[in-house]
């Protein structure tokens, strides 16, 4: 029997309807908008894409976006001096730096120089410190993506195996670490490019998850029969949008599937709606 769809695109616009309820509840009690900036620094046409859905995700729950769109040449200097300005300005409560930033710019630099009570990617040290303690301020969005898909089809994480393909910062990493907190409670295994015999770990997993965008990097062989799979890639091909898993296989041996598009990434930005209306109420109280 094929594999069931786990529906990113559907849930996505549930929270949403969810989420402009709370939201127009905090602007009728608190007379402020929830207010995101989000940095787009050049023309890289993905990274244009993205943020033109964020923006749009955001006026369909009534946050405020508000772009800075910086050319290709701005310093690290410039970005910093915009992000500082944003820091101050208490009517934004949270703050993306659309990644990646070109290679004038220190990624690391400009993330910790991101206030981070208004870090609503949780890309902060602090932030990542405070997940991995288990008193996360903010949930990284893809990671608490994955989560809520998983969580909201009643696929439990408790006692599972989790094996994790991928160990970036953005996924992989705080993906394992929010995993392994009480409550979520699952093992985990995070594979990676130097892991030996991969798809004899990858097969031991009930729940695996991918996200090292290489496009149909994962086959049939290296699921296990009746495993939940969740494909966080998005790779671009002359045969357009498609994930890190080879979907026509991959369906007939798992029993749940995320597609590609409409699987993680409709979640992932609604989480990020969700941690901006999270920085609102801390700012405003
Ligand atoms: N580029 C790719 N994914 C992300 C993300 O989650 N946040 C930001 N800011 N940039 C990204």
């Amino acid at each position: 029997m094929p594999a069931q769809i786990l529906d990113g695109k559907l849930l996505a616009r549930q929270i949403r309807g969810e989420l402009a309820e709370e939201v127009a509840e905090f602007v009728a009690s608190r007379g402020v908008t929830p207010t995101l900036a989000a940095v787009l620094v050049g023309g890289d046409p993905a990274s244009e894409v993205y943020v033109r859905n964020k923006r749009r995700d955001c006026e369909q729950v009534g946050i405020e976006s508000r772009l800075h769109h910086l050319p290709e040449e701005t310093s690290q200097a410039e970005l910093l001096a915009l992000i500082a300005e944003l820091n101050a300005d208490r009517s934004v409560h949270g703050i993306l730096v659309q990644l990646p930033v070109p290679p004038q710019i220190a990624t690391d630099v400009v993330l910790e120089s991101i206030d981070p009570s208004k870090d609503v990617d949780a890309f902060h040290a602090e932030n990542v410190g405070r997940i991995v303690q288990g008193q996360p301020r903010f949930l990284p969005c893809t990671p608490n993506g994955v989560i809520e898909l998983l969580k909201r089809n009643e696929l439990t994480t408790v006692g599972q195996h989790v094996v994790i393909v991928g160990r970036s910062d953005i996924v992989g990493k705080p993906l394992a670490n929010m995993l392994v907190q009480r409550g979520v409670d699952a093992t985990v295994t995070v594979c990676h490019s130097r892991t030996r015999d991969l798809p004899a770990v990858t097969r031991l997993a009930d729940i695996l998850v991918v996200a090292i965008g290489r496009a149909n990097f994962v086959t049939a062989e290296m699921v296990k029969p009746g495993a939940i799979v969740v494909d966080v890639g998005i790779n671009r091909t002359d045969e357009g949008l498609v994930g890190d898993v080879e979907f026509a296989g991959v369906s007939e041996v798992a029993s749940w599937i995320t597609p590609v598009p409409g699987g993680v990434g409709p979640l992932t930005r609604v989480m990020l709606l969700l941690n901006t209306l999270t920085a609102a109420r801390a700012a405003v109280g």
